[in-house]
């Protein structure tokens, strides 16, 4: 159930940052008002609390995010700031394949119960992720050759039987996740190779079925800016609109990564995401460095949590965003991209970084 993530994030064309001096002067100043109020500390606030990254998103009809993971949820601080700071919450794990169904026919629903019942006590809406992947799928389902004829039973059933049991628990499921390669042909998986490029239209026509109200997309990684990856959905998009397959809308994950560059034509893909009828949503955002983290690195990561803030608040489709866990002490990150971290806006010891303030600071 591990994966190679190393591909997250690279580049698929080289990046022009187009920001103007005066906005990064106008945030800089913001930031450091920011910090001032945090550290003159209680007694400037003592009155009223400051509003949390979600209540400063619903002011723009927007949620602001983080995922989670079953492990985590008995580190009681890290918990709170969990139920307090956001309004949408994420299974990192629990409710992928290999969680759900480890045994073909037998279902588990265990760790996206805890975490949807935790969300139910926090007020949060949960985001159902995910039902197909070629990723941390079960042995049973690997482990063998399928026919076209079984493969298509077992995906069905899969599918119909979470939704069903998450209807009107979880506002969107990510049906298919990451679908294409960097080029923009399909990604060869076992459900590629058995079903053929058809089985994304069934998978979100039987999630259709089994909730007709919850909304479905597609996730993909390095879909943020418009590229070969992001063309490949746009299309796909129109196609699935014309055909009357039910889709809601498009997931741009934005692990992104400092050495490979902003994206800077982000918010034009919001737009022409939009401009075909659906919803965008940054769904896992994190963005790493390379090791040691320095000030300077921390300043260019704070600028980029801003922009990308400001890019889906300038598009109204653009939903909401979710960074993939909230604090480095529980990045997935240092495990999958060696030499590299820091990718959260909070520090490991739970400490808010100056990410933490720019993303205030574009919100407001
Ligand atoms: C990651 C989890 O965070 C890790 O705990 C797990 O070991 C691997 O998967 N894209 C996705 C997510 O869609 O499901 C991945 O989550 C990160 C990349």
């Amino acid at each position: 159930m591990t994966r190679a993530g190393g591909s997250y994030g690279s580049p698929t064309h080289p990046h022009v940052r187009s920001r103007t001096m005066r906005k990064n002067r106008l945030r800089l100043a913001g930031v450091l008002a920011a910090v001032l109020v945090a550290v003159t500390g209680p007694a400037a606030q003592a009155h009223d609390k400051p509003p949390t990254l979600a209540d400063l998103a619903e002011r723009h009809g927007r949620y602001f995010g983080s995922a989670t993971d079953n492990p985590e949820l008995v580190d009681e601080p890290y918990k709170a700031l969990l139920g307090s700071e956001f309004d949408q919450i994420t299974p990192g794990n629990g409710m992928k394949w290999y969680a759900t169904e480890p045994q073909q026919g037998v279902f588990d629903f265990t760790e996206g119960d805890e975490i949807v019942n935790l969300a139910r006590a926090n007020h949060q809406k949960v985001r159902g992720h995910t039902l197909v992947w070629h990723s941390q799928l079960p042995g049973w389902l690997t482990g063998r050759e399928w026919t076209a004829t079984e493969l298509r039973a077992v995906l069905k059933k899969h599918i119909q039987t979470e939704v069903r049991h998450y209807r009107g628990k979880v506002f969107a499921w990510d049906v298919v996740n990451e679908a294409f390669n960097e080029d923009g042909t399909y990604r060869e998986t076992i459900f590629y190779k058995t079903l053929g490029p058809g089985y994304i239209a069934d998978a979100l026509r039987w999630a259709r079925q089994a909730d007709p109200k919850v909304k479905l997309y597609l996730n993909d990684y390095n879909i943020e800016g418009i590229g070969p990856k992001s063309d490949a959905y746009h299309n796909l998009a129109k196609e699935l609109k014309a055909q009357r397959v039910p889709l809601d809308g498009i997931g741009l994950q934005a692990h992104l990564a400092l050495q490979y560059g902003y994206p800077t034509t982000l918010e034009d893909n919001l737009r022409r995401f939009a401009e075909l009828g659906l919803d965008t949503a940054l769904t896992e955002v994190d963005i790493r460095m390379i090791l040691p983290a320095t000030e300077e690195k921390l300043a260019q990561q704070a600028e980029w949590y801003a922009d990308l803030t400001d890019a889906c608040l300038a598009v109204r489709r653009c939903v909401g965003i979710t960074v993939w866990d909230y604090t480095d002490k529980y990045s997935w990150i240092p495990a999958f991209f060696e030499g590299q971290g820091a990718a959260l806006p909070w520090d490991e010891q739970l400490r808010p970084k100056p990410a933490y303030y720019a993303i205030r600071e574009a919100l407001r």
